[in-house]
């Protein structure tokens, strides 16, 4: 089977309109990307794998090393999603000509399909400068969590109508860039909904509306991983009692010498 291509998903939204919503789940291993590959478009290799792989307290100190390793894993454990890895802060923001090294170097490391990067206009001309030079670029407005240092923290942006109407032109800087989809994250629903209607590349919510042309999550939220988890994520399963019980129960078969049992042993002929 061929994997989905990245002007495909493009193509999803004609003319304003997206018949099929482009499905995205973030994915760090490889046996993580095997099991979500089928049932959906994109796998996104997010940096949030800063604060869900490595413990760290935001997405700052990820490295291009980290996302080259994870994202090759997730290459190798998917076939049909399209993969998608995230710039990390400061591999990128410098300049165009950094950009498309810490870009080419993703490429060339992983196999990925395309890069992510966060900001508004000021990242247009970096965008433009990847797309025309082979780098298909997804863009990401809104709440962009490499940015906490100056937006002081997590909260939902768009409140005011200056800021609405800032991260509209935002979108549309990247938009008009070339970018080929945008995630719009964290931002009251009328927003997400005006920036889907005033760009031409599909936008992908999180936090944002259903009537965004696609939506993500971080996976080991959305699988119930976590104490705590932001207001905008839905818990499809509770993986984190189903592994807590779990080791529980193997603790406790191990103390009692009931564990292994003789299924688990090697017995002489
Ligand atoms: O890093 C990430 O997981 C992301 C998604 C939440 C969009 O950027
Ligand atoms: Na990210």
């Amino acid at each position: 089977m061929k994997r989905l291509n990245i002007p495909g998903i493009r193509q999803r939204k004609v003319d304003g309109v997206t018949e099929q919503p482009v499905v995205m789940l973030t994915a760090y291993t490889a046996r993580q990307a095997q099991l979500l590959d089928a049932h959906c478009d994109l796998l996104l290799v997010g940096d949030s794998l800063g604060q869900v792989i490595y413990g760290l307290p935001s997405s700052v100190p990820v490295t291009l090393d980290m996302m080259s390793a994870h994202g090759a894993a997730v290459v190798r454990g998917s076939y049909h999603a399209a993969v998608v890895v995230d710039m990390p802060f400061g591999a990128y923001e410098q300049s165009p000509q950094q950009a498309f090294e810490s870009a080419s170097r993703l490429l060339k490391e992983t196999g990925c399909d395309a890069v992510k990067l966060e900001g508004g206009t000021a990242m247009a001309e970096t965008v433009a400068f990847l797309t025309q030079r082979g780098i298909p670029v997804m863009g990401h407005v809104g709440l962009t969590p490499q940015a906490v240092n100056v937006l002081g923290g997590y909260n939902a942006r768009g409140r005011s109508a200056a800021e609405a109407e800032k991260i509209v032109g935002d979108a549309r800087a990247i938009a008009d860039a070339g970018a080929f989809a945008i995630v719009v994250e964290g931002v009251v629903e009328p927003l997400a909904i005006a920036i889907t209607k005033a760009i031409p590349c599909p936008t992908i919510g999180i936090g944002a509306s259903a009537q965004c042309d696609g939506q993500v999550l971080v996976t080991d939220d959305m699988l119930g991983m976590f104490e705590r988890t932001p207001r905008f994520v839905k818990i499809y399963e509770h993986l984190a009692e189903t592994i807590s019980a779990a080791a529980a129960t193997y603790a406790a078969e191990v103390r009692a010498r009931t564990f292994p049992g003789v299924e688990q042993t090697y017995q002489p002929k």
